[in-house]
């Protein structure tokens, strides 16, 4: 595809916010569309591909799907977590049917060729003819490997980069660690995921995400615990589009998971919201680190899972494992009130009538930012 949009589109994109106009509906609606953000956006961004958590151990393997590329992430015996694309070097076929545990090699099903968990083969069965098996060479240079994916880690996260031209996973992380000064994400263990899905492009999920404007119309449990006085529009830094919120002595008092230790300067009273662009949103709070992974599933469905970590011992401690199944079901009835409005937008997104709408100055700079990230990625 060419570039999607005519340059009408580019230059009302540019223009300051008071002016400016949105995406096309295109961008929302058209299969095609988001099929082209496989192949560009997150082909060369770096990706959230899952938790170090899910793969614990050695042999420890997960099936992934990213732009529509079938993925593994898999723990080797030297504990390093690799991905790799999850097709046979023979013949093609899918070489991973099912998660697994404590795999001691990686075999295909179709002619058993066996590969080490770190990738390189194993062996071949009667490759040679019957009963003259084939052992690796690593002196043959036709000898096969799994496929690499580029991915690196940080903390708990698993991040690939499928065309492994994004540059350093630190340097896409920088704006985030820049906020996040203050605020030790170590203290913090995994404890519960919350799943979702969202009958809308996964542009308009995210946004609504950074959507501040919207709590007071939409989400009335937030709209009490989220002083409004504290309510900003979304700043932005690069690849990043955030925004901090602040606590009274009161809420933060009435916070019934243990408050992490040690914490600096604004970590201490506020909140840090940030949309990593493509589409991995970060929360600290002083009680919880968040990773909300949006992954389009078509170009009007998109899935959520909502990884929260909770502070000193919570994840453990039986005490408290009331208050997080609680919070799992406030951030349920949190994504279907979300849902609910991602769902009117990708439904009024049909209108020919709509060119990509007008922004509310204060709130809005973070989804013209989006707009603008998008079609870079695209072009
Ligand atoms: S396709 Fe995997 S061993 Fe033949
Ligand atoms: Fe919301």
């Amino acid at each position: 595809m060419s570039h999607p949009f005519p340059h009408s589109v580019l230059d009302n994109i540019s223009k300051p916010i008071e002016e400016a106009r949105g995406l096309p509906n295109n961008a929302f609606i058209d299969p095609a569309f988001l099929q082209l953000e496989n192949e560009t956006l997150f082909r060369r961004h770096w990706v959230f591909a899952g938790r170090q958590s899910e793969i614990p151990n050695p042999g420890d393997i997960k099936m992934v799907d990213i732009a529509d590329q079938p993925l593994l992430l898999v723990r080797g015996k030297d504990n390093a977590v690799r991905a790799f694309y999850n097709v046979c070097p023979h013949r093609g076929a899918q070489i991973v049917t099912e998660d697994r545990t404590g795999a001691r090699v990686i075999a295909c099903k179709y002619h058993a060729w066996t590969f080490e968990l770190e990738g390189p083969l194993r062996a071949r069965a009667h490759f040679n003819g019957p009963n003259k098996h084939a052992k690796a060479d690593a002196s043959d240079p036709n000898c096969p490997s799994l496929y690499p994916v580029v991915s690196d880690t940080w903390y708990d996260a698993i991040f690939v980069n499928l065309d492994g031209n994004a540059g350093p996973l630190k340097d896409h992380l920088d704006p985030v660690l820049r906020q996040a000064e203050g605020f030790d994400i170590s203290q913090f263990q995994y404890t519960r995921t919350v799943e979702g899905e969202f009958d809308s492009n996964w542009k308009l999920t995210v946004e609504n995400w950074s959507d501040v404007y919207h709590v007071f119309a939409v989400h009335p449990t937030l709209n009490k615990i989220m002083d409004a006085d504290a309510r900003t529009g979304m700043e932005t830094d690069r690849n990043l589009i955030y925004c901090r919120w602040g606590y009274d002595a009161d809420t933060l008092a009435r916070e019934v998971l243990p408050i992490a230790q040690g914490l600096q300067g604004q970590a201490r009273n506020t909140s840090f919201m940030g949309h990593l662009f493509p589409a991995l949103c970060i929360s600290f709070h002083p009680a919880a680190f968040l990773l909300w992974d949006y992954k389009p599933l078509a170009h009007d469905r998109t899935k959520v899972k909502l990884h929260i970590y909770a502070a000193g011992d919570a994840a453990t401690n039986p005490a408290v494992q009331k208050h997080l199944d609680d919070r799992v079901e406030y951030y349920t009835g949190l994504n279907g009130e979300d849902d609910e409005v991602c769902r009117l937008m990708q439904r009024g997104r049909r209108a020919d009538g709509y060119d990509g709408g007008r922004f509310a100055p204060y709130w809005d700079k973070g989804t013209l930012h989006l707009a603008q990230l998008v079609l870079d990625a695209v072009s």
